[in-house]
């Protein structure tokens, strides 16, 4: 008999894109709404979030936006970012650093070259107990034949030799499409986290294919790469762990010439998660996979018993659109994940 009701704590997000300005404002107060309760919020804002200060400022304005719903913050791995400044933001209580490699993704021309340039900062990070957050592709290259297919599992071997150098340095690969990068975090120390988004979980290559709304970086891969990943979360794995990525793109940004990189998977996590957990016959590792894993990781105290969110086993489809006004005064679409189509769960 299946169940019916589900109650579970409010969901950790350890990967997604709050945006800034009226996109900000339009999306983080439908963070609670959500089911979500923890947000790891990425830096990748025009300019990025690059120092202390800064990232202290973004979490105000975070906090106003969705009350209760706990922030934590990354900075954006660049030239500007020193050892000093890692200390000083380690006091602060900046939770990461996040590592873009050049031009791969949204908002990543100030991306990094070369990793051993930053050995100093990775010092200083894994000294003050910060998590480096990789995002892990390396840049298409046609006379290497790289290109968005295999720049994840060419991308390994930088994961490989940063964890050999820095053993202690919590690094997580963020957003694993690939079974090779299943299998190669597995292999790894205790100090190697991995997140996996909700639309990995649900989309192959195909699905993407002409079909802008599901275009993301890293883009879906196989159907045998789908599985490794639906295989690690049923596994009951601790180092996996949700982090959406969810990345709200303007429609006629997604729909133009040239889609913009992301998913849209905000406004509904936990109903998206229950539904495609079960979809696969992992309902039962939700809270482990949402609630757990990368509080343990991350070192953050289990969320309080009060934060507890009821999903009900009932139809529920997502809206078409989602509208909100642009910094300019337009007015302006987000398209949601599975638009139109109905969730077997949704939230009480
Ligand atoms: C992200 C974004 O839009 O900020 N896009 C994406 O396709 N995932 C950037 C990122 O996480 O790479
Ligand atoms: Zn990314
Ligand atoms: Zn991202």
């Amino acid at each position: 008999m299946s169940v019916s009701t589900l109650s579970v704590p409010l969901a950790d997000d350890f990967h997604t894109h709050l945006r800034q300005g009226a996109l900000m404002r339009a999306v983080t107060p439908l963070l609670k709404p959500s089911g979500v309760g923890l947000a790891y919020v990425m830096p990748n804002l025009k300019p990025p979030i690059s120092n202390t200060e800064q990232a202290l400022a973004y979490k105000a304005e975070l906090e106003a936006l969705a009350p209760g719903v706990e922030f934590m913050m990354t900075l954006y791995l660049g030239p500007e970012l020193t050892p000093d400044e890692i200390h000083k933001a380690a006091k602060a209580g900046v939770a990461g650093v996040k590592s873009y490699p050049r031009g791969v993704t949204t908002n990543s021309d100030s991306g990094i070259e070369s990793y051993t340039t930053y050995y100093p900062v990775f010092k200083a990070m894994e000294e003050n107990n910060m998590v480096l957050n990789l995002h892990g592709e390396i840049p298409s290259d046609p006379n290497n034949d790289v290109c968005v297919m295999n720049a994840e599992e060419r991308f390994l071997t930088h994961l490989k030799e940063l964890h050999r150098d820095f053993p202690k340095l919590k690094i997580v690969l963020e957003h694993a499409t690939t079974k090779a990068a299943v299998e190669v975090v597995e292999s790894l120390g205790e100090t190697v986290g991995c997140t996996i988004t909700l639309h990995h979980l649900t989309l192959v290559v195909d699905d993407w294919a002409g079909q802008c709304h599901h275009f993301c970086k890293p883009v879906a891969k196989f159907p045998h790469d789908r599985e490794a990943l639906r295989r690690v979360i049923k596994s009951g794995h601790p180092r996996f762990f949700l982090g959406t990525d969810s990345a709200p793109h303007p429609r006629h940004l997604k729909e133009g010439p040239s889609a913009a990189a992301g998913v849209f998977t905000g406004p509904h996590v936990l109903p998206y998660l229950a539904h495609i957990l079960e979809s696969f016959g992992a309902l039962d590792q939700l809270r482990h996979f949402a609630c757990e894993n990368g509080r343990r990781f991350y070192g953050v105290a289990q969320a309080s018993s009060e934060s507890v969110a009821v999903l009900v086993r009932e139809p529920f489809t997502i809206a078409k659109e989602i509208h909100f006004t642009d910094d300019e005064g337009q007015e302006r679409a987000l398209v949601p994940f599975m638009a139109g189509k109905t969730l077997n769960w949704r939230l009480q």
